[in-house]
């Protein structure tokens, strides 16, 4: 599964980077506007922090079908490694069908059923992100959804991978790894409450003051 950060913020990015694979970053306009800083200064310090290898997805904000073409070209020659989000508005599958045929790398956006990520699979998209919380928020089923949509991009052998997004907790995250989910795209927060136990920092310390009790503090295995 790959594991995409859903934030602009160029600390949390380095941080979490340094210490684990991430294979992607993802932000959106309400992202980009929360970090206050110009879009373009953004994604260059995000390419700086990542490398080419690490994929970038960002948004257009157009939503006019010929506005859409132009921002999504734009975008997509900021850098390599560089995906278009694209919302599937009927705007949005006609700009995905077309800038596929272009080579451009899309992510179809802001999807709330299975029918909408199909559809913008078959568009052409490489991913499809349905957005669990913004569902459950609603009481539908965020991880139901998923599910779906991973069992239909399966069963016909389609190349997009779906990409979660819109976590509010780890458990979701969870539950979308048990059931073969491609890939997720997450706050740091949540990747921060994956990482860590109350136990595994205890366990730490008490290796240390069991080791110390005996051999002293400050030594090592090494010296
Ligand atoms: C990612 O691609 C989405 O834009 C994002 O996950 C939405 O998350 P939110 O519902 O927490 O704003």
């Amino acid at each position: 599964m790959q594991l995409i950060l859903d934030t602009g913020n160029v600390e949390e990015i380095r941080e979490l980077h340094s210490k684990l694979v991430i294979d992607g970053v993802t932000t959106n306009p309400s992202i980009v506007a929360g970090e206050k800083k110009n879009f373009l200064k953004l994604i260059m310090e995000i390419d700086e922090i990542v490398g080419e290898a690490t994929a970038i997805h960002a948004q257009v904000l157009s939503t006019k079908y010929e506005d859409i073409i132009d921002e999504a070209l734009f975008i997509s020659k900021l850098r390599k490694n560089m995906y278009v989000k694209i919302p599937v508005t009927g705007d949005g599958f006609r700009a995905i069908k077309d800038l596929k045929k272009q080579g451009i790398k899309i992510t179809a956006t802001a999807i709330f059923t299975a029918h909408q990520g199909f559809l913008a699979a078959k568009a052409g998209a490489d991913y499809v992100a349905p957005y669990v919380n913004r569902l459950d928020n609603i009481s539908a089923d965020g991880v139901g959804t998923v599910r779906d949509l991973v069992n239909i991009i399966n069963t016909y052998h389609m190349d997009t991978k779906v990409l979660a997004a819109s976590f509010k907790n780890a458990q979701q995250v969870l539950e979308l790894m048990k059931i073969g989910v491609h890939s997720i795209t997450a706050p740091a927060d949540i990747i921060k409450a994956m990482m860590g136990h109350p136990l595994t920092d205890w366990s730490v310390a008490k290796f240390i003051e069991d080791w110390e009790n005996e051999f002293g503090k400050g030594t090592k295995t090494n010296r």
